[in-house]
């Protein structure tokens, strides 16, 4: 079983069951009897959408269209950065428009590679790193963005530990062209 997301209420739970289910997906929420039972207890960790494992990837392309979080929820970036500690391992906070917001750490070099059909956005939270063109290095502080147009080779390099939010199609995969044992094909949601 893969928990493919959390709720904050069981209404917006539900939703989530309903709309997997119009795709042909059975949804389980194991917090359902507990929430409908007794809805006034808080579910300080949400309540879980899980799907079996053969139907993740396929439901979790599903939801990328969706927010997954239906009733506005926000969301603590250093909170969420806490939540994990290896490199090169983006993680998925929100969904919007087909989109990934993704949290991410890097330390050391990544591998070259590019995005055959999407455009990239690096949003340094925390740090600052270098992203290398074959033509140029740009220099990353905390506070500034650069996007980088699908096709362009790049390589992001950080001397130090950085922490950085990604904005990009649900498709996009880390390595893009060039995959390898940094690939991290099908991200987490925390
Ligand atoms: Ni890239």
């Amino acid at each position: 079983m893969t928990t493919l997301t959390t709720c904050p209420t069981i209404a917006d739970a539900e939703l989530l069951k309903s709309l997997l289910a119009s795709a042909g997906i059975t949804a389980f929420l194991p917090e359902e009897l507990t929430a409908n039972a007794a809805p006034q207890l808080v579910f300080s960790s949400g309540i879980r959408v899980q799907v079996e494992d053969e139907d993740a990837d396929e439901a979790r392309r599903l939801l990328a269209t969706v927010p997954a979080r239906l009733t506005p929820e926000k969301i603590n970036l250093a909170e969420k950065f806490a939540l994990f500690s290896e490199h090169w391992s983006p993680k998925i906070v929100a969904a919007l428009n087909g989109q990934h917001v993704k949290l991410v750490k890097f330390q050391g070099e990544f591998v070259w590679h590019h995005h055959a059909h999407e455009d990239e956005l690096f949003l340094v939270v925390r740090g600052s790193f270098r992203m290398e063109f074959r033509d140029k290095r740009v220099e990353l502080r905390e506070g500034e963005l650069l996007v980088v147009p699908r096709g362009v080779e790049h390589r992001p390099v950080a001397d130090e530990e950085v922490s950085v939010l990604l904005f990009e199609p649900a498709a996009t995969v880390n390595t893009g062209s060039n995959p390898g044992e940094k690939t991290v094909a099908a991200p987490e949601w925390i």
